[in-house]
């Protein structure tokens, strides 16, 4: 099956400057994260996989794809920066209650990281979010609330009860005046970059595609290469056709916030705006944007899971597979493949984002994406 990518953009402001993006996220606080997360137990690195069925496919040297369902249990690169966070603004304060808003994973993360320590952690939900995903929080003994409409009221609920009660907020996403705390998260995700750096030889890696939800995740990448990396790659934004913030502010020069009109099943990514401080770095440092459609989700877990994309199987969840969906896209246009100088010599990464976070979904987009892939 051949994936196609619904739309796509030049950054015609693209202009690297490591020293811009390492004041928006500050390098004080990349040196603290790579430090003290691979301190704590059970710390491992990810691994570094090849798609080498789809390098042969394609003739291309390295698709490399960092497996993030193996960040500690908790599947996800999410696992890096809210527990970082958490650790940070606790400072062995154990009467503290941390809260935030999420569409699950971010919360296991600061659920995760509350217990590691021994505080109370308060997380408030959309309806989009599963029961399933709910659950894992539960079982972090975070008290999980519920909030009717989508993750943009869900923040605000969050933000209201959390400034009544006095709890400390552990968001992902940044507004004025709230931005010490999405650094230390993107800190935190920065180390993903840093165990590359040891994987192998960073400074070849030639394209990076970076999925984005409210862009902590991709801006924290980029930052990790600025860091970690004498060489900076082309970087690739990947969103969801129906919850392109990122694409829009790109082509408007401008952050924007976007109607999303159906959420996507990409869920950690269905979001509605760039937090400011992804912004800050991605408004000049990505070079493309492209978008996705939610139709190849299950097929493209299919294809992992059924080693065709690789000879070992891969599990991979909703966000951690739309990398490779516009990767293929994009290799199946002889046009944008020039264009991006994608060929023979081009060392790629992808990230997968999550593996198995949500098991019943994981195992329903499995069994459809089969079937498509049989037709
Ligand atoms: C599970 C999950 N949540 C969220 C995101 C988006 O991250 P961010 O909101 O930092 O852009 C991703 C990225 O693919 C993801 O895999």
């Amino acid at each position: 099956m051949n994936f196609n990518i619904t739309s796509f953009l030049e950054n015609v402001n693209y202009k690297f400057r490591k020293e811009n993006i390492l004041t928006s996220l500050p390098e004080k606080f990349i040196d603290d994260a790579v430090n003290v997360i691979p301190k704590w137990k059970t710390y491992a690195f990810t691994s570094l996989k090849n798609l080498d069925h789809l390098e042969n496919k394609f003739n291309i040297k390295n698709i490399f794809y960092k497996d993030e369902g193996e960040r500690f249990d908790l599947k996800s690169f999410k696992a890096l920066g809210g527990a970082f966070a958490v650790d940070k603004i606790a400072k062995n304060r154990k009467s503290i209650t941390v809260a935030t808003a999420t569409a699950g994973n971010h919360g296991r993360s600061v659920a995760w990281g509350a217990k590691r320590l021994g505080i109370k952690c308060k997380i408030f939900i959309s309806e989009n979010v599963s029961e399933e995903r709910a659950n894992e929080m539960r079982k972090l003994d975070a008290d999980v609330i519920r909030v009717s409409g989508n993750y943009e009221n869900s923040l605000q609920a969050c933000i209201k009860e959390s400034t009544e009660k006095n709890w400390e907020i552990v968001q992902d996403v940044s507004w004025d005046n709230y931005k010490t705390v999405p650094q230390l998260i993107m800190a935190g995700y920065t180390l993903m970059v840093k165990e590359i750096a040891e994987q192998t030889d960073i400074n070849s890696i030639t394209h990076v595609f970076l999925q984005a939800g409210v862009g902590g995740m991709a801006a924290a990448v980029i930052a990790g290469f600025a860091k970690f990396s004498k060489n900076i790659p082309c970087f690739i934004i990947v969103e969801p056709e129906t919850a392109d913030c990122v694409f829009q502010s790109i082509k408007n020069n401008k952050s924007t916030k976007i109607d999303i009109k159906k959420e996507s099943l990409m869920g950690g990514m269905s979001c509605e705006s760039v937090s400011t401080i992804a912004w800050e770095i991605l408004k000049e440092s990505s070079n493309f944007c492209c978008t996705v459609s939610d139709d190849y989700i299950a097929p493209a877990i299919a294809l992992l899971n059924q080693k065709e994309i690789s000879k070992d199987k891969i599990i991979s969840g909703e966000c951690g597979v739309p990398g490779v969906i516009a990767l293929d896209g994009i290799l199946n246009d002889n046009e944008l493949k020039s264009k991006l100088k994608i060929n023979s010599e081009s060392n790629v990464l992808l990230i997968g984002c999550e593996g198995l976070t949500d098991e019943s979904n994981y195992y329903e987009f499995l069994e459809k994406g089969i079937k498509e892939l049989r037709k």
